[in-house]
């Protein structure tokens, strides 16, 4: 699949990565395509990779992944103008601000970023998924041989097998977590995985998983 992604920076040159390594093709959006980061990363994914505008790359994708700091998204999104139309956005966004206690979510509740991004997005259709566990996670999933769990919220049903799909391929077991305002429940949820990893001591290299019997 042609994919877009949408900031290069940890999580969106993990996922960049992954997807390449398992045969698809990614386009970085960013603002300075020669920046030496840029080129780099480039470097490193191989002939799978390439780096152009936000609105360049969005043009050319079936996919587009948003993995812009949370303040920097509206405008993000309004840089690939109509070219977001008819596609389908995967929105790894967390709302994160600093609050009096650190790091902390600056809505949920009664509305979500994803739900926000789908309202900026229009004639797009919004999932919310990849931002619930560290971006060290997604370059590799697998712990000892268990998957851990990656969750995909969205209303646009008939799209939403492609997106499992793609998150599959990363190396996930996928859970279809139900409609796009549940991103309300995901962002808490990767808040909890921040506070654990950052502030609780855990670090970055746990995951959740799903056990059943
Ligand atoms: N870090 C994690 O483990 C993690 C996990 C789950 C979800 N998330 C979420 O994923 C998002 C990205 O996190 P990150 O850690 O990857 O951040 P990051 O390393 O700071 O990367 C953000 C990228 O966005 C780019 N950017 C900023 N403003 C932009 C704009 N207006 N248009 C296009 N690109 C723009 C930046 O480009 P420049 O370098 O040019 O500024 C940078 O490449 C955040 O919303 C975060 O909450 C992060």
């Amino acid at each position: 699949m042609k994919l877009a992604i949408i900031g290069a920076g940890n999580v969106g040159g993990a996922l960049g990565a992954n997807w390449a390594q398992k045969g698809h093709d990614v386009f970085f959006g960013v603002r300075d395509p020669k920046a030496e980061k840029t080129q780099a990363l480039l470097k490193k994914i191989g002939h799978k990779a390439r780096a152009g505008s936000a609105a360049e790359v969005a043009a050319s994708a079936d996919v587009i992944l948003l993995s812009t700091p949370w303040p920097a998204t509206e405008a993000a999104i309004r840089s690939m103008g109509d070219n977001i139309k008819g596609k389908i956005i995967l929105d790894a966004v967390n709302p994160l601000t600093r609050g009096p206690d650190g790091i902390a979510l600056e809505i949920g509740h009664s509305i979500s970023a994803g739900e926000k991004v789908q309202g900026w997005a229009a004639g797009a259709s919004v999932f919310k998924t990849l931002n619930t566990t560290g971006f060290s996670n997604m370059a590799n999933p697998v712990f000892n041989g268990v998957k851990s769990v990656m969750f995909v919220a969205g209303d646009d049903v008939a799209n939403k097998p492609k997106v499992i799909n793609l998150v599959g391929d990363l190396g996930f077991e996928v859970i279809d977590a139900g409609p796009l305002r549940n991103a309300r429940l995901l962002e808490a949820h990767a808040m909890l995985w921040i506070d654990l990893a950052l502030v609780r001591g855990q670090g970055r290299d746990f995951a959740f998983a799903l056990l059943r019997r």
